[in-house]
């Protein structure tokens, strides 16, 4: 049979494929960041250590393959003020939307830098592409020194839990190689480093233009004894070496049951070693068993450890879900409700003190609220400043409540169970990203008590089903007069009721409350707390309050058992309450003698799926009262 060149070739190319890859997946990845601006040199930087890495990915090369001001014979050389360009223009082009990730790799070691814009309007990019990173790089320019943003951004990353900086002191060329500029600014960057908690950092003296010190050790620098840059990114522990040495803890991302026999608990080893042998303590229940096995691709393994996605199974069918923690049994991580956090803002709009987000750590899904942030941190001069809320790329401290406990560690020791997002639950955006302290000492010491008179008695007594008719509409819309108006049906047929009015409760309760955004987001969920104290209570509550943001009318729908919140929106176009302007107040509002009225310069959204709607233009309060009395007939 004659020989087939191109079968030979192919099985040639996956042999060698084989043996690459192989070596290839035994290198250890280092994730870093490079912080500074443009004129900073970073996109030089980049383009240098992927130029001399000599090891730029097919993405890249092909990107540049169709420039026709290429150098080079094709794949061999490749222009390097080329690259930086295109590496510049490409990060431009991304900057708005967050990160742009480079990939090389070196003998030794797999890297992927994330290259972030530098300007305080981009923080937030700072923040994504520092937290999965196990290095910074800061760039300095050497005629310049330390700046207010060489410090904003070391901050930033020492903050994100980044224990590896590089002070990269660049341009070294444009001063001389001079060593006592070189010094005088490593002494300056280790005074502010200490101020701020930063226990080491290295420092390189480099020309990212020139190459000095980059891959190989610079004649221009005799006076410098240590690595260049791309052997200390070679050496450098990564926080996978380190995780490891910590207690074992893997948050379950799902169950595996294939069948009856197998239950398996998936996900990433966050920090530890596991084996078959090992007891664990599955969190919040606290339940312990003894690992039976640890699976992973193509079978059994002895042990894991931290970075890798298993699969375990236990030895007792206790239970555990998506979103609970497999941990040591004798070092379990905590559990908690309420917390102190820091939080970077990440959304234009600005954070709500007490509106519910939801917030994910690890693979817990929970609604938290916020409070008003205890302080804001200047992230340029890093004063405590105070702040009632938090803006787009503000960096402040706040206490966080969850509505189901959660289990954490703190930040600073393990950032995958200690690091948050928030999420607006309406348009689903990520608003928000957070660093957990610690818990408060409250949430351990409040417990839930048990009461032999139930809400279910409460009803049964009262021969009723509690409801919640919740009436939400512009001021002016009739609210009050229609609540009212149902109220007196309800209790002439016999029902145990009691309305509570926005005006009125203004006047008790919550009279230390006015109409900011925060202030309405805490009258309705002080209001949805005491309706629901009523409805355990086995009432018929009706609330009248404009009510105007969804997602608190969401958050008090769901504190409710399913069925007993009745949203009643009384759909009255503004013009027409306006005209009628019972109180005055529109008048007084459009004179500008009345700031953040609702429908003049505070917003209301209209529920978009209103279990009844009224319209007052075309009925009477009467009428409409009685057209609720039918919709939520039978009453039990
Ligand atoms: S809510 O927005 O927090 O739900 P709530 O129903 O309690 O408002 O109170 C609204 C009533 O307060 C209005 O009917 C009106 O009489 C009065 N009021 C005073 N100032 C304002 C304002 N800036 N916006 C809306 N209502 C106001």
């Amino acid at each position: 049979m004659p020989a087939d060149p191109t079968f030979r070739t192919d099985a040639l190319i996956a042999e060698d494929i084989d043996a690459y890859l192989s070596a290839h997946q035994a290198k250890t990845m280092l994730r870093f960041i490079t912080c500074g601006s443009v004129d900073d040199g970073k996109s030089t930087l980049i383009g240098r250590l992927l130029y001399d890495s000599r090891m730029i990915f097919e993405d890249q090369l092909s990107a540049l393959e169709s420039d026709s001001k290429r150098v080079g014979t094709q794949g061999q050389e490749i222009d390097f003020a080329l690259l930086v360009d295109g590496l510049a223009a490409e990060r431009e082009q991304g900057i708005t939307i967050d990160v742009a990730y480079r990939f090389f790799a070196t003998e030794k070691r797999k890297f992927i830098v994330a290259d972030c814009p530098g300007h305080e309007q981009y923080t937030r990019n700072m923040v994504t592409g520092a937290s999965t990173a196990d290095l910074a790089v800061i760039l300095v320019d050497a005629r310049k020194g330390v700046l207010v943003q060489t410090r904003r951004h070391s901050f930033l990353c020492h903050q994100l839990g980044i224990r590896n900086l590089v002070l990269a002191v660049n341009k070294m060329d444009l001063v001389g190689f001079d060593q006592a500029t070189y010094d005088a600014i490593v002494a300056d960057y280790a005074a502010f480093a200490e101020s701020i908690g930063i226990e080491r950092f290295t420092a390189i003296p480099i020309s990212g233009f020139k190459g000095d010190n980059i891959t190989a050790r610079s004649d221009n620098t005799p006076w410098y004894d240590g690595p260049p840059l791309i052997e200390h990114l070679e050496n450098v522990e990564v926080n996978a070496a380190n995780d490891a040495e910590k207690p074992f803890r893997m948050p379950v991302q799902w169950v595996n049951r294939p069948n009856l026999d197998f239950r398996g608990f998936a996900g990433l080893i966050a920090s530890g070693t596991v084996k078959p042998g090992d007891a664990v303590r599955v969190l919040p229940s606290g339940r312990t068993s003894t690992v039976k096995s640890v699976v992973a691709f193509g079978g059994d393994l002895a042990q894991a450890q931290a970075g890798q996605s298993v699969t375990l199974t236990l030895d007792d069918e206790i239970d555990c879900s998506r979103g609970n923690v497999i941990a040591a049994a004798d070092a379990p991580p905590e559990v908690s409700d309420q917390f102190e956090a820091t939080l970077v803002w990440l959304d234009d709009e600005a954070l709500l003190p007490g509106r519910g987000y939801w917030l994910k750590l690890a693979s817990q899904t929970v609604t938290a609220t916020v409070a008003e942030p205890k302080y804001e941190i200047n992230v340029n001069t890093l004063e405590h400043l105070a702040a009632k809320t938090l803006n787009l790329n503000a960096i402040g401290v706040a206490e966080i409540t969850t509505d189901k406990p959660i289990v954490f560690e703190a930040y600073a020791d393990n950032r995958s169970l200690g690091g948050f997002i928030l999420i607006d639950k309406l348009t689903n955006r990520t608003v928000g990203a957070g660093m957990l302290h610690f818990s408060l000492r409250r949430a351990q010491n409040v417990h839930w008590q048990a009461t032999s008179v139930t809400r279910e008695d409460h009803a049964a007594l009262k021969n009723q089903k509690p409801l919640v008719l919740w009436f939400t509409g512009l001021s002016g819309s009739g609210k009050s007069t229609i609540a009212d108006a149902v109220e007196k049906r309800l209790n002439l047929m016999n029902r145990h009721t009691f309305l509570l009015d926005g005006d009125n409760v203004r006047h008790g309760l919550n009279k230390d409350l006015g109409f900011t955004g925060a202030d309405r987001i805490e009258n309705i969920r002080r209001i949805g707390e005491v309706a629901k104290l009523m409805a355990d209570a086995g009432l018929i509550v009706l609330t009248a309050f404009i009510s105007p943001f969804r997602a608190e009318r969401q958050m008090v729908r769901d504190m409710l058992p399913e069925g007993e919140f009745v949203e009643i929106f009384v759909d009255t176009p503004l013009e027409v309450a306006e005209a009628r302007d019972v109180k005055g107040l529109y008048k007084k509002a459009r004179a500008g003698q009345l700031k953040n009225f609702t429908g003049i310069d505070s917003p209301y959204e209209a529920p978009e799926n209103p279990d009844i709607v009224v319209n007052t233009v075309e009925m009477s309060a009467d009428d409409a009262a009685e057209a609720i009395i039918r919709k939520l007939l039978p009453l039990r």
